[in-house]
């Protein structure tokens, strides 16, 4: 595998909160993001999934430093980003852009699409000239699908699809080697998702651009994803290639996450035995003692309760935490669902 241009390690990201009425209030520690760990290599999509609330964002606006990490690093390209003042790391935003959950909110009204995809440009090559920036502009229109001579036209004249791909323009537009997408399609009506998600695909092809996909939804993530990291209350479950996630997934809030995804054919979804996910997700002001997931495990034993499992690297590479994860019994790979 090609050498990691992006290596997360033990970064963690806490929040401090309030709760209580007006005379005794208390205070608390979110742990959003817990100790977490991965790499992402050149060219290389990371899908990133888990419910809400699991840190995902907080993981990610850590990385773009748009909130502060507590402890860890992430070393992009040998230098670590945790620490950078405001200034070094705005240079850094060259070469890592984001790409947000919701299209239209994301882009400035008052400006025209031209304006929107161009103000990158402008910040980080005040050189270019006006000529040079429009070709810019219009060339990385017609890439992500939409007509450079739409340039002229503001956000609210635009479908949610469209404004996406002028989200993406102008994350693309100053040639970034990692474009974080953070629920990129979520805000999208299932018709458009596919296209999007498709779209990022291919341009993470022509462009050998390193992504990290965030999702809810596992079937999202996997049409996209070289590798797929699970999160659970600001911690990471299991990160494995794509395939053994969906045909040999080890962490039983993986499997417990894939058997909520349906399966397209209608006969054969009614006949599955389908073992939802059940309990809520405890709060993260009061996580649960041992592996966060005991309460929710259908394999949690007593030693589960008192005893955090960390993030075992197997054979293959991928990585599990669970203690148990060895004796569970082999899940039967459901093709259908692929
Ligand atoms: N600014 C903040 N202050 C306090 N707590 C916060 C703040 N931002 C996030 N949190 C908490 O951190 C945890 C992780 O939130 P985050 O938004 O990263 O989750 P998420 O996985 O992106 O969720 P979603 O899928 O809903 O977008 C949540 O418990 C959230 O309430
Ligand atoms: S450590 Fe125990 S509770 Fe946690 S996932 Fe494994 S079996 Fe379930
Ligand atoms: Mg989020």
């Amino acid at each position: 595998m090609r050498a990691p241009v992006l290596q997360v390690r033990d970064l963690s990201v806490h929040f401090r909160v309030e709760s209580g009425g007006l005379f005794r209030r208390q205070r608390h520690v979110v742990r959003a993001v817990d100790r977490v760990s991965f790499d992402v290599h050149a060219a290389e999509t990371l899908g990133i999934v888990g419910e809400s609330g699991c840190g995902k964002s907080t993981l990610a606006r850590a990385i773009l430093g748009l909130v502060r990490a507590h402890s860890g690093s992430a070393v992009w390209l040998g230098e670590d980003l945790v620490g950078l003042s405001e200034e070094q790391m705005r240079i850094k935003r060259r070469e890592i852009q984001l790409i947000f959950q919701d299209p239209q909110g994301s882009l400035d009204p008052r400006m025209t699409v031209g304006d929107i995809v161009a103000e990158p440009l402008r910040t980080f090559y005040p050189s270019m000239s006006r000529l040079q920036v429009r070709e810019r502009v219009q060339g990385i229109m017609k890439l992500v699908g939409l007509l450079p001579d739409q340039i002229n036209r503001y956000p609210h004249e635009f479908s949610g699809g469209q404004c996406q791909r002028i989200g993406i323009a102008r994350a693309l537009v100053v040639n970034p080697r990692l474009v974080v997408c953070d629920e990129p399609v979520s805000a999208l009506d299932v018709s458009i998702q596919a296209q999007i998600v498709n779209l990022l695909k291919d341009l993470q092809k022509k462009l050998q651009l390193s992504l990290i996909f965030i999702a809810h939804d596992l079937s999202v993530v996997r049409h996209v994803s070289d590798r797929v990291m699970v999160m659970y209350l600001g911690k990471v479950m299991e990160v494995a290639d794509r395939d053994s996630i969906y045909l040999r997934p080890r962490h039983p809030y993986t499997r417990a996450l894939i058997e909520s995804v349906p399966i397209p054919d209608p006969v054969k979804e009614r006949a599955r035995a389908r073992r939802s996910l059940e309990g809520d997700i405890p709060s993260p002001l009061n996580p649960p003692s041992g592996c966060v997931f005991h309460g929710r495990c259908p394999f949690a034993i007593e030693q589960c309760r008192r005893e955090e499992p960390g993030l075992e690297t197997l054979d293959s590479g991928n990585q599990v935490a669970c203690l148990r994860h060895r004796e569970l019994p082999e899940d039967a790979a459901d093709e259908d669902r692929n």
